[in-house]
C-alpha cells in the first residue's frame, strides 16, 4: 500500500502588500528586495488567522479530491504561527471542517512543517490507519515580524497550503527524507514561549530574529545534501525528476538548488516573485498553484524540498 496525492489546495488573504509600499515603511528599495531575494509583492492578513487560511486550503483540497468531511481519517498540520497553544491546530482546523473522532495534530518545524506533515500523513496511510489523510501547511508569520525591521520584514507573506494523500496500490509519495540539527536553534528564531512567560511579546517587542547570512549558507549546504540522498534511495538521476518544488524563501537558494539538479528554470515551480516567503505553506502552494495551471500532469516525478528554524530540512519525492 502506498499514499497518492488525491487533490490539492490554497488559501493567500486579499491583501497584498507591494515592495513600494515597503519602500514607505523601512529603509528599503524594490531593486533591493527583487534582486536580492525574488520577491515583488506577499499577501499579508488583514484580520485573517492561520486557521482562517488552512480552513480555506483544506476545503479546496478537499473538494479537488472529491472527497467530504466523513472520508478524512486523519488530519495533520505544519504551523508554527497556530491560533492558539491548544488545542492543536490540527484540531482546531478538526472543528472547522465538522469532522469528527480521526487523529488531528500539528507539526512544528518552522519552513519544513509541510513536508514533515506529509512523511508523516504518508506513513499513516501505508500503515492502513487512514484511507484519507488532509495535510496542511499554514502560516501568518507577518504577526511576528518586526515591520520596522528591514532585514526581515521585506522576506515574509502569509498563506496557507493543502494536499489530500490516499491510500493507492499505485506509489505516489516515493520517499520522504526529514533531518534538524538543534544546534543551530540560534540562526534562526522566536523567542517566546510559555516559558518566557510571553511578557515582552504582550509588550510587543518579540519578533522573528535571523541571521541570514548564515542562514543562506546552511540551507545551500543542507538542501544540496538532501537532493543526492532521495535521488540515491531511489536509484534515480537528476534527469529522472521533471520538477522541483522548491521552500521558497529566496531565489538565489532556489537557482543554486536548481543548478545541482542541472535543472532549468522552467522546470522550476516559483512563485516566490507574488508569495514571498511564505515559511510551510509555501510548497504546497506552489504544488497547487503548478497543479491548477495544468503544469504538473498526472505521472510526472516532482522534488520537493524545504528547510526553516530549528534547523530543520526535508524533502519528498513525488508521482503526481
Ligand atoms: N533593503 C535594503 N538594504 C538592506 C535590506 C533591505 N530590506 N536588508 C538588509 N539590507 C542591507 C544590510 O543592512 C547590509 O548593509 P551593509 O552592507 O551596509 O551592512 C546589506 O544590505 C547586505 O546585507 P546582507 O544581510 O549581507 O544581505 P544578503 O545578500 O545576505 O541578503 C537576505 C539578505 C535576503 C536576508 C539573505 O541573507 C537571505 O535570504 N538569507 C536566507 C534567509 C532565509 O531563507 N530565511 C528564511 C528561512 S525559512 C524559515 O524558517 C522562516
Amino acid at each position: 500500500m502506498y499514499s497518492r496525492i488525491a487533490g490539492t489546495g490554497r488559501c493567500l488573504p486579499d491583501n497584498i502588500v507591494t515592495n513600494a509600499d515597503l519602500e514607505k515603511r523601512v529603509d528599503t528599495t524594490d531593486e533591493w528586495i527583487r534582486t536580492r531575494t525574488g520577491i515583488r509583492r506577499r499577501h499579508i492578513v488583514d484580520g485573517e488567522t492561520t486557521g482562517d487560511l488552512c480552513e480555506g486550503a483544506a476545503r479546496a483540497a478537499m473538494e479537488a479530491a472529491g472527497i467530504g468531511p466523513e472520508d478524512v481519517g486523519l488530519i495533520v498540520v505544519g504551523t508554527t504561527t497556530p491560533d492558539q497553544v491548544f488545542p492543536n491546530m490540527g484540531c482546531l482546523l478538526q472543528a472547522r471542517l465538522d469532522i469528527h473522532g480521526c487523529p488531528a495534530f500539528s507539526i512544528e518545524a518552522a519552513c519544513t512543517g509541510f513536508i514533515y506533515a506529509l512523511s508523516m500523513a504518508d506513513q499513516f496511510v501505508r500503515d492502513g490507519k487512514a484511507k484519507y489523510a488532509l495535510v496542511v501547511g499554514g502560516e501568518t508569520l507577518s504577526n511576528i515580524v518586526d515591520w520596522s525591521d528591514r532585514g526581515t520584514c521585506v522576506l515574509f507573506g502569509d498563506g496557507a497550503g493543502a494536499v489530500v494523500l490516499e491510500a493507492s496500490e499505485e506509489a505516489g509519495i516515493l520517499s520522504t527524507h526529514l533531518h534538524a540539527d538543534g544546534a543551530y536553534k540560534d540562526l534562526l528564531y522566536f523567542p517566546s514561549g510559555v516559558g518566557s512567560g510571553f511578557d515582552r511579546l504582550r509588550e510587543g517587542k518579540d519578533f522573528v530574529q535571523m541571521r541570514g547570512n548564515e542562514v543562506f549558507k546552511v540551507a545551500v549546504n543542507t538542501l544540496g545534501g538532501i537532493v543526492e540522498e532521495t535521488l540515491e534511495a531511489n536509484k534515480m538521476t537528476k534527469s529522472d525528476l521533471d520538477w522541483l518544488i522548491p521552500h521558497q524563501a529566496n531565489i538565489r537558494i532556489i537557482n543554486a538548488i536548481a543548478r545541482k539538479l542541472n535543472m532549468p528554470m522552467e522546470r522550476v515551480i516559483l512563485t516566490i516573485e507574488d508569495h514571498g516567503n511564505t515559511s510551510t505553506a509555501s510548497v504546497p502552494m506552489a504544488l497547487d498553484v503548478a497543479v491548477r495551471d495544468g503544469k504538473i500532469q498526472r505521472g510526472d516525478v516532482m522534488l520537493l524540498e524545504a528547510f526553516g528554524g530549528g534547523f530543520t530540512w526535508g524533502s519528498a519525492l513525488v508521482r503526481y
